[in-house]
């Protein structure tokens, strides 16, 4: 099939484009760049050893968008295009309400009046809020205890799907609620890249392996965990990249919502662990105040992905703190 991506020249996307074309489909990337760069196209053409489309756009832009469904004539969407840094989102809240849902409404209202209704959404493990049961299921309560508007649109955005396939017909819709994604494509040729300091832990350490920056802060230790840090559940992005794949193979009418994670929790301590190993050296950190709104624990059951989409994440944190390093350590200053 031919597939849009949005936002798909960011770190998620990238992957995924890979991914799809190896899996026999052609990814047509949208992306206005605001996080993201050309050079990470590229590296995508580079992998797979041919060209890729792609728009620079912003999706809020629907007659541009319009214009790129005539032309391109996708069959299906992932949607991946938005604002994701949570600090930023409680600074910035109208410029996330903005984007993230605004750009959802032009996409949807261009791929109904184009007859494309096969549409897969970005969601987070962030819609549950502050965790009612461990491990989540799809089922648990989401929206108790969200702590910030980047997590609002996302549990807005659920909604407003739902509300769509409930009222016109033809859409077949899933909603991917994504654990931690870490690690890079084995190449070392595409991986996260993020602007400034790092918001997210892996990111961070791998930054620290390198020599960038001096010291990994650790978020407090005295969590009611195996070792007082914050748990998570880390997932390859290789491994989410597979999961949009198999979602889209096992698309059914109306709305589904699933888990992409490993169903295992790791501490802060474990991944700094596991990343020295990678990069062969003892990582140097300090324990400073926990972080507010983190939560001491969250992974997922990924039961449902495994009996209904077939897919279940293979990598082991070994395989991402290796994947992460090579990216970081062949690309020190990300893409140029
Ligand atoms: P990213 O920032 O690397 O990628 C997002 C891409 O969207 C960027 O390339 C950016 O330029 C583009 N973009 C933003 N607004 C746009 C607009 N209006 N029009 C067109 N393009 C636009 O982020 P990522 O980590 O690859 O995340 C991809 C998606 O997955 C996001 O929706 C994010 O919320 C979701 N997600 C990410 C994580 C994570 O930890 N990385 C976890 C859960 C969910
Ligand atoms: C992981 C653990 C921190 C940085 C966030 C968003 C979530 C989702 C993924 C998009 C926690 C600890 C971190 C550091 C640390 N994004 N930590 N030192 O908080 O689980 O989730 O990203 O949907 O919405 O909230 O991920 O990588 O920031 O933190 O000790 O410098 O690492 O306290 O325990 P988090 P993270």
């Amino acid at each position: 099939m031919r597939i849009l991506l949005t936002g798909g020249a960011g770190y998620i996307g990238t992957h995924i484009a890979v991914s799809l074309s190896l899996n026999g489909h052609e990814p047509i990337i949208v992306d206005d760049l605001s996080n993201s760069c050309k050079s990470a196209v590229s590296r995508v053409e580079e992998i797979l050893g041919k060209p890729v489309s792609f728009h620079e756009l912003d999706i809020r832009d629907s007659t541009g968008l319009n214009a790129i469904f005539e032309t391109e004539k996708p069959q299906a969407v992932i949607h991946l295009a938005g604002l994701k840094a949570v600090g930023e989102s409680v600074a910035q809240p109208l410029r996330y309400y903005d984007t993230n849902i605004n750009s959802t409404i032009s996409l949807v209202k261009v791929m109904s009046d184009h007859g494309v209704r096969r549409l897969i959404f970005s969601s987070s493990a962030t819609v549950y809020g502050d965790p009612e049961y461990l491990p989540l299921t799809e089922e648990a309560c989401v929206g108790l205890g969200i702590s910030n508007p980047y997590g609002w649109t996302k549990f807005m955005i659920e909604q407003i799907l739902r509300d769509l396939a409930a009222a016109e017909d033809g859409w077949q819709i899933s909603l991917l609620r994504y654990f931690n994604p870490v690690g890079a494509h084995e190449s070392g040729l595409i991986g996260e890249d993020p602007n400034g300091i790092p918001n997210n832990l892996m990111p961070f350490v791998a930054q620290v392996a390198a020599g960038r920056r001096e010291c990994i802060r650790v978020f407090g230790q005295d969590y009611d965990t195996v070792d007082g840090t914050g748990v998570r559940d880390y997932i390859h992005v290789m491994d989410l990249a597979e999961g949009h794949v198999s979602a889209l193979n096992h698309l059914v009418p109306g709305v589904a919502t699933y888990n992409l994670g490993t169903g295992t929790g790791s501490s802060v301590l474990e991944i700094i662990e596991a990343f020295g190993q990678a990069c062969g050296r003892t990582l140097p950190y300090e324990i400073v105040d926990r972080r507010p709104g983190d939560l001491a624990s969250t992974y997922c059951s990924p039961e449902k992905a495994a009996q209904e989409l077939q897919w279940k994440a293979s990598r082991t944190i070994e395989d991402a703190c290796r994947d992460s390093w090579l990216w970081q350590s062949t690309n020190p200053d990300g893409y140029l």
